[in-house]
C-alpha cells in the first residue's frame, strides 16, 4: 500500500516578499541625467526601468534618446560614433540610424535596409537642468514634469554642484528613507539631526500625483550642518518639509528659523533629489542642494556651498546607502510575504504607496 505524506506547501512570497510595486510606472518622467553631463555630439548609455537607452546630444542642441541595442546583432549603440546629421553608427558592422530610430545605411552587399532595422526612440525635455526621459506609450505630457522651478530660480552662488550616487536597491526604498526623515536622528546623527527631535510634529498633505511630509522640531538645539547656514546660538525651531511626486521625485525644504517664528523668516536649504529606478534592484539617484534666506557673507558662498555638497554626499553614500542596500539583501531573501509593522513616522509613505497604486492601475 502507498503511504501518503501529507505535503505542507509552503507560503511563497513572489519576489521580494511582494513588498515592492509589481512594475515600474511608465507614462512618466524619469530623469536620465543632469542636462550638464551630456555635451554636443557625445552619446551616454543609461539604464531606466530595465531598458537600456542611448542619448545622443544632437547638432541643434536638443537631445535624442533611443534604445541602446542595434538589431541587427545587438550591439550597443553608445559603443559607435556619432556621424554629422546626428547619425549614429553602430561599433559593430556600421549600420547607421537616424535621429527617428530608422537605419538609414547598410554598408555591406547591395546595402538593402531590412524592413525591421529600426530602434525605438523615447521623447526626451530638457528642464531644470535635468534630461527627463517619458518611457510609455502614451503621449507624452510635459506637464507631468514635476516643478522644480526653484532650480531655474536660485542663483548660481547658493547652489551646490549637481551630484549623484548608484543605489544597490529598488528605488522605493530609497523614497521610503526620504520621506520618513525621523532616521536622520539615528542615521546622520549630530550631523542633519539629534534625538531633540524624536517627538517632532508631523504634518501631511496631499495634493493630485503629489505627497508632502512636514516634519517639525520646536526650540531644539542646532547641530551639524544646520550651524553652517544659521549664524544664531541657542535653540531654534527645525523645520523639514519634502514633497514627493510620483515616481521618485522629491523637494525637500528644511531649515531653521527663532523659536516661535515662521519658518518663512528662516534660513535653511532646498534639496533636490531625483530618483530613476534602473532595474528592480538599482538605482540612479541626482542630487543638488541651494540655499535660501541666505545672511551669510558672499565672501562665504563658495565655502558653505561645499559643505553643504560634502556633508549631503557623505550622509546619502556612507550613511543611507549601506543600510538601504543591506534592507534590499534583506528583502530578497524573504520567503514569506513582508509585511511592514508600520508606526507613526510611516504615515507619509502609506500616502504615497496609495498614490502609487493608483497611478499604476492607470497606467
Ligand atoms: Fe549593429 Fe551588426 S550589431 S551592425
Amino acid at each position: 500500500m502507498t503511504k501518503v505524506i501529507p505535503v505542507t506547501m509552503e507560503r511563497r512570497a513572489g519576489p521580494n516578499g511582494g513588498y515592492f510595486p509589481p512594475a515600474f510606472l511608465k507614462n512618466c518622467w524619469y530623469v536620465a541625467m543632469w542636462a550638464e553631463e551630456l555635451a554636443p555630439g557625445q552619446l551616454a548609455a543609461r539604464k531606466i526601468i530595465n531598458e537600456s537607452l542611448v542619448f545622443l546630444r544632437k547638432e541643434d542642441g536638443s537631445v535624442l534618446a533611443m534604445d541602446n541595442r542595434c538589431p541587427h546583432r545587438f550591439a550597443p549603440l553608445h559603443m559607435g560614433k556619432v556621424l554629422p546629421g546626428d547619425k549614429i553608427q553602430c561599433p559593430y558592422h556600421g549600420l547607421q540610424f537616424d535621429a527617428a530610430g530608422e537605419c538609414v545605411h547598410n554598408p555591406h552587399g547591395a546595402g538593402t535596409i531590412p524592413a525591421r532595422a529600426r530602434v525605438r526612440t523615447y521623447p526626451v525635455v530638457e528642464k531644470h537642468l535635468c534630461l527627463w526621459v517619458w518611457m510609455g506609450d502614451r503621449a507624452p505630457d510635459e506637464s507631468k514634469i514635476p516643478d522644480f522651478g526653484i532650480l531655474d530660480r536660485a542663483p548660481k552662488a547658493h547652489m551646490t554642484r549637481p551630484d549623484g550616487i548608484r543605489v544597490r536597491a529598488h528605488y522605493q526604498l530609497v523614497v521610503d528613507n526620504l520621506l520618513d526623515l525621523s532616521h536622520a536622528m539615528y542615521l546622520h546623527d549630530g550631523i542633519l539631526a539629534t534625538a531633540d527631535s524624536a517627538n517632532a510634529e508631523i504634518k501631511i498633505a496631499e495634493a493630485g500625483d503629489s505627497v508632502t511630509v512636514g516634519r517639525y522640531a520646536y526650540g531644539v538645539p542646532i547641530v551639524g550642518l544646520h550651524k553652517v547656514y544659521w549664524l544664531h546660538d541657542g535653540p531654534g525651531d527645525r523645520f523639514s518639509e519634502i514633497r514627493w511626486d510620483a515616481p521618485g521625485a522629491l523637494l525637500l525644504r528644511q531649515g531653521v528659523c527663532s523659536p516661535g517664528a515662521e519658518s518663512t523668516t528662516g534660513s535653511g536649504y532646498y534639496g533636490v533629489h531625483m530618483l530613476t529606478p534602473e532595474t528592480e534592484s538599482t538605482t540612479s539617484y541626482h542630487f543638488i542642494a541651494l540655499r535660501f534666506g541666505v545672511h551669510t557673507p558672499p565672501e562665504d558662498d563658495e565655502q558653505i556651498n561645499e559643505r553643504i555638497a560634502k556633508t549631503r554626499l557623505f550622509a546619502f553614500a556612507e550613511q543611507d546607502a549601506p543600510i538601504i542596500e543591506a534592507q534590499q539583501r534583506n528583502i530578497d531573501i524573504a520567503t514569506q510575504p513582508l509585511s511592514p509593522s508600520l508606526i507613526s513616522i510611516d504615515s507619509g509613505l502609506v500616502r504615497c504607496k496609495r498614490v502609487l497604486q493608483r497611478l499604476l492601475q492607470e497606467d
